[in-house]
């Protein structure tokens, strides 16, 4: 197995480049029967989600737009449990049909603090696409609609996840050992 060392930790393999574009391809197809007609507008969040997003949306077929908005609140291998709107959404949310996609659900705070300002402006639907979730992490429930993978809580890198900076440019996803 090869092992992988990103600063002053190893990771193994855990998900392939095959496996996630697979199941990517899967929630496309979902997506675009879901909302065939409707024209959803995505909202990606940064850093972590821009690479699940844009493979998502190239598997997207129907007519649809993109947007991006940036928060974190994480900061090394474990939450610090702080939300920072660093890039603001410039499209009006009234009356569209919005999906949200994340890299991963942990505790679930990030969700629950950005949802409710998106619920504000009154979409006509709001969904979340998250490649990943770890259920054992949930602090604050959150409703994952369309789901890659539920993976255990381990901290996971690659695939637009990163340790500090680095492994967002791993084409699979790399699980901690610990
Ligand atoms: P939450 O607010 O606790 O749900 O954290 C969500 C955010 O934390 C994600 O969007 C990621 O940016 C980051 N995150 C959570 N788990 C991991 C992980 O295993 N590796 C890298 N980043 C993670
Ligand atoms: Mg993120």
């Amino acid at each position: 197995m090869s092992i992988l060392r990103v600063h002053d930790k190893a990771f193994e393999p855990y998900l392939s480049a095959e496996l996630i574009d697979e199941k990517i391809g899967m929630i496309a197809t979902r997506i675009d029967q879901d909302y065939v007609g409707k024209k959803p507008l995505f909202i990606a969040i940064l850093n972590g989600a821009f690479m699940f997003a844009s493979d998502l949306f190239k598997k997207v077929s129907i007519e649809s737009e993109i947007s991006f908005i940036k928060l974190a609140s994480y900061k090394g291998t474990k939450s610090s449990g702080q939300v920072i709107t660093a890039i603001g959404l410039d499209t009006d949310l009234h009356g569209r049909h919005v999906v949200i996609i994340e890299d991963i659900v942990d505790t679930g705070k990030t969700l629950s603090e950005f949802l409710p300002q998106l619920e504000h402006q009154q979409p006509a639907s709001l969904k979340i696409a998250a490649l990943l979730h770890k259920p054992e992490a949930t602090v604050y429930p959150i409703t994952v609609d369309y789901l890659g993978f539920s993976v255990p809580n381990k901290f996971l890198l690659g695939y637009g996840l990163d340790y500090d900076g680095l492994g967002r440019n791993i084409p699979s996803i790399y699980q901690l050992v610990e």
